[in-house]
């Protein structure tokens, strides 16, 4: 190696390893770091195979920081949490005024602000950019966004922009989100949508196999169809694809083995953690969240299945004779009326913490860098970004003029195969609760007086009236009391 690298990148895990190939790929020499050398060399040896890229690998702290050109750019990919802090004590020491820290973990928004002011007291600006795409996305082009020092953004936009996944019309899926932890927590809600798409497409399964007795392969067929059109996005794709894969230890579909208890990191929990603090209702993410914490329960589970799996609710299944295409399109329909419900609680959430935070996030450009490159992309939010930049201050997704007539053309099929989920005794938590959200909000008065009352009867907790101004406290036990004359 002569002259220094243009970036450096530590941590050699799947995502480090193939982020590093895509940046060299672009032409950006770039030094890289692990604690442990073995993956150097793995990854020095890949870059060679795929073309002699300009990777070169260190595994002193101190020689891998000097090697890269000033003002230094050095992206982490490591497990959040005290490793990224074990990793910056490592090599900051190494660093210099002006040089740059970019955290591309799935990193608690709070942490990044920390880091970011201990690092500016070192001279050093700080950026924690969210990475969506997986391994394929890390190497051929991942959805960034990245948040912090916009002024360090600049120096290292012209990089950003050409590893970042590429989509025809609407450019690189990357923009500067915000100030502090807004990329982390821009991703972090990114991934609470993931939780809540993947529930819904799970439970349209559900609907499918269970109801409607469609076999593996003609579930494939369903889902191939379904991304022709309004659904089309890489998580039916891939859905699709798991349904056509046969078991290669025995008989039949993969799927059909696979344990039916979901894990999880916790960046959906923190969503919904984040929803209840802004007081934004989340219930399609929530149920999302709440459906994997009950997979995980499967001992219980099959133990309930003993005792509440009463003759009623199988002869409900028996009996019922369904006419598969219909069921199809309701189905589909469904799903997608349930997609909007979550992605306006996803959108809600982001615009509730800009406005605590003042970070002026902008909701048609983040919908935007997450049409391609991420796990969520989908057509569907060109449509989303469409409906912001028609109304940047849109108070919900399903009052935007095209969502609106988009729910209400599928909201009989909606209602249909909730209420035959719910009779069948399939639960369908994530279509459930959307569709219950869009009742509540699309109502002009709830029962919510009664509850009002209640809470003033109780605790003196006053109300609002409907016809005069002011607050108001009855003295309801007192009144109910009187002996009735
Ligand atoms: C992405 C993914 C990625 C990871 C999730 C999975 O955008 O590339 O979201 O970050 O797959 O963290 O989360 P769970 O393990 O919690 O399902």
């Amino acid at each position: 190696m002569g002259a220094p690298t243009r970036i450096g990148l530590a941590g050699l895990g799947v995502m480090g390893e193939n982020f590093a190939l895509n940046i060299a790929e672009k032409g950006f020499p770039i030094s890289v770091y692990n604690i442990t050398t073995p993956r150097i060399d793995e990854t020095v040896e890949r870059a060679k195979r795929e073309g002699n890229l300009p990777v070169y690998g260190f595994s002193d702290p101190e020689a891998f920081v000097r090697s890269i050109q000033r003002p230094r750019f050095i992206i982490l990919l490591i497990k959040a949490g005290s490793p990224v802090d074990q990793t910056i004590k490592t090599l900051s020491v190494f660093m210099d005024k002006g040089d740059c820290i970019i955290d591309g973990g799935n990193e608690w928004y709070e942490n990044t602000e920390r880091r970011e002011r201990e690092m500016a007291e070192l001279g050093i600006s700080y950026l924690g950019m969210g990475v969506s795409g997986g391994e394929e996305g890390a190497r051929c082009g991942p959805s960034l966004m990245p948040g912090g020092s916009a002024e360090a953004y600049k120096n290292v936009e012209d990089i950003l922009l050409k590893v970042a996944a590429q989509v025809p019309e609407s450019g690189p899926c990357v923009t500067y989100i915000g100030e502090g932890g807004s990329g982390n927590f821009v991703k972090m809600v990114h991934n609470g949508i993931e939780y809540g798409d993947m529930q819904l497409i799970a439970e349209a399964y559900d609907v499918l196999k269970s109801v409607g007795k469609l076999s593996n392969e003609e579930l494939q067929e369903v889902f191939l169809e379904w991304n022709k059109g309004e659904l089309l996005s890489f998580l039916i794709e891939i859905t699709g694809e798991i349904f056509g894969i046969k078991d290669d230890k025995g008989n039949g579909f993969l799927v059909d083995k696979v344990l039916d208890k979901t894990g999880m990191k916790g960046t959906g929990k923190w969503t919904v953690q984040q929803a209840a603090d802004l007081s934004i209702a989340a219930p399609t993410i929530a149920s999302s969240l709440d459906s994997r914490f009950l997979s995980g329960l499967k001992e219980e589970r099959v133990e309930a299945a003993r005792i509440f799996n009463s003759i009623e609710i199988g002869d409900v299944l028996e009996k019922q004779t369904v006419d598969k295409k219909r069921l199809v399109e309701d189905v589909r329909k469904a799903l997608y009326a349930s997609k909007i419900c979550s992605y306006a609680q996803g959108m809600n959430l982001i615009r509730a913490k800009s406005i605590e935070k003042g970070w002026n996030l902008k909701l048609g450009e983040i919908a935007r860098i997450w049409k391609g490159g991420c796990i969520i992309r989908a057509v569907f939010l060109d449509r989303i970004k469409k409906a912001y930049d028609r109304s940047p201050d849109l108070a919900s997704l399903l009052v935007d003029p095209e969502f609106a007539k988009e729910v209400i053309d599928r909201q009989s099929a909606w209602r249909r195969v909730v209420c035959l989920a719910i009779n069948a005794g399939i639960s369908a938590p994530g279509m459930t609760s959307s569709l219950a959200y869009f009742d509540t909000y699309r109502r002009e008065s709830l029962p919510a007086n009664l509850v009002q009352a209640q809470r003033d009867y109780f605790g003196a907790h006053t109300y609002e009236r409907i016809d005069m101004p002011g607050s108001f406290h009855t003295e309801w036990f007192k009144i109910a009391k009187q002996p009735r004359r």
